[in-house]
């Protein structure tokens, strides 16, 4: 029977999705040897809000965890997640700064990069997969999951295809939402399947109750690799159970290569984590449940806790259901982006403002405009011509793709660092979160000469 393989997401999606990616590294680094020896197809670690979080309250630097997962690891694929143009940030950078940041990543130990974009439009995937490749990585292109007329199966098809032609080695199906069910798993993953003969990858979250049904048909229909989470971390709006998934395809008789007695002792090891953080608060048990409001509403759960919270600054809650329908009506004028950071940010916040000023679009974020001139590459539908009017004016939206009006960064940014900066890996850092970096060079120096001092007179 066919096998089936896994990608672990502990590290990451699930550390992301569960506690904010709050575990530090040195609590996890026990367990390393062990899920090292597990069996996965691959273990996610990197990416995402991983940076963020390590510069800004765990004290660690991101590229020394990533060196220091790759020593204890060496028979695993590292991967990372990465968002295409935007690289891990919010907005696009130019191609200098994706090359090299593509370059570091692999050097120090990246094995896969999961390239995706919010809009799903190749030409901001472009520069990241050529480099992936040119490194000797490999490169897994992604199609950000979301339903809307505009996305078809026929439309996804073609996407792969494309994909295939720059050179992707696998293709990655992103349901960041949850909300893919099992039918549409099997229709769209038979349908990759019969289009390019390249390992599929299904990523999904248990947010909405779907996932494990929507695995099952995937793997039906062909899906070669599956995303889970060890189970104490696994679930609600992390990905379901590792031991799970294989318990229940190995009954069906698929071949299933994971050791059972290596998950045996990543679940003990990670069930006491997951109580201390629900003891102290950082993991709420409301993310560990299932909810079914994304399937109802299309606004997917992050989504919907953001616009009550900003309407209750607003001291508006009472327009909850009017933004809640003004919601998928922002999204249409725009084109229908999937929603995902940014995206999501962006649309909720002006369907908010929509409702309350009473006059559509007539106050907008620098955001939405930036998105109307372009700026985050082509939307999947055009952008309703008489609201892109409206918020431009008489300005003219780009014509081609928004990184190539940008000026090389890395260079300059390393001779301003001289003196501040180490390593090639510090300037990346800098450039992708400059207030963060700084803080962290400063707390990092002082944290040396205090070691530093200590040893003198210990001598
Ligand atoms: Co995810």
């Amino acid at each position: 029977m066919r096998n089936v393989q896994f990608t672990e997401t502990v590290l990451r999606d699930a550390n992301q999705s569960l506690i904010a990616t709050r575990l530090p590294y040195s609590k996890f680094e026990p367990i390393l040897t062990t899920m090292d020896q597990a069996g996965f197809y691959a273990v996610e670690c990197w990416g995402g809000a991983t940076f963020d979080v390590c510069l800004r309250y765990l004290h660690e630097d991101p590229w020394e965890r990533l060196r220091k997962i790759r020593s204890h690891m060496p028979n695993s694929k590292l991967q990372m997640l990465l968002r295409g143009q935007n690289v891990l940030g919010y907005k696009h950078y130019p191609d200098d700064f994706v090359k090299k940041f593509v370059q570091k990543s692999v050097e120090n130990g990246i094995d896969i990069i999961r390239i995706f974009d919010a809009l799903n439009d190749l030409e901001n995937l472009k520069v990241a997969i050529e480099e992936t490749l040119r490194c000797g990585a490999i490169a897994s292109g992604t199609i950000s999951y979301t339903t809307s007329p505009v996305h078809t199966q026929e439309n996804y098809v073609k996407m792969v295809k494309e994909l295939k032609e720059m050179g992707v080695q696998t293709i990655c199906i992103k349901d960041m939402a949850g909300i893919m069910g099992p039918q549409e798993a099997y229709n769209l993953v038979s349908a990759i399947k019969d289009a390019v003969d390249l390992p599929v990858d299904l990523h999904t979250h248990s947010t909405t109750g779907l996932a494990f049904m929507t695995y099952l048909k995937a793997v039906e229909a062909g899906v070669d690799i599956i995303d889970t989470a060890i189970s104490p971390f696994s679930g609600g709006t992390s990905q379901p159970a590792t031991e799970t998934m294989a318990y229940a395809l190995r009954q069906l008789g698929y071949t299933v290569n994971v050791d059972d007695k290596a998950l045996i002792k990543m679940a003990d090891f990670f069930k006491p984590i997951r109580n201390e953080y629900l003891k102290d608060g950082t993991l709420n048990p409301i993310s560990m449940s299932t909810d079914t409001q994304c399937l109802t509403y299309q606004v997917p759960g992050g989504m919907l806790s953001n616009l009550l919270s900003q309407l209750k600054m607003m001291n508006a809650l009472d327009r909850f259901e009017e933004a809640l329908v003004e919601t998928p009506k922002v999204r249409k004028d725009m084109g229908y982006p999937p929603l995902v950071t940014p995206t999501s940010q962006m649309v909720g916040v002006q369907a908010v403002t929509n409702v309350l000023t009473g006059v559509r679009y007539e106050k907008v974020s620098s955001e939405i405009k930036a998105y109307c001139r372009g700026e985050y590459g082509k939307t999947p539908a055009p952008i309703d011509p008489e609201v892109q009017k409206k918020i431009l004016g008489d300005e003219k939206p780009l014509e081609g793709r928004y990184a190539d009006t940008l000026e090389p960064i890395f260079e300059k940014t390393k001779e301003q660092l001289a003196g501040v900066a180490r390593c090639d890996e510090d300037v990346l850092s800098y450039i992708a979160f400059p207030q963060l970096a700084e803080k962290f060079f400063e707390e990092r120096k002082a944290r040396e000469e205090n070691v530093a001092t200590y040893c003198i007179e210990e001598a």
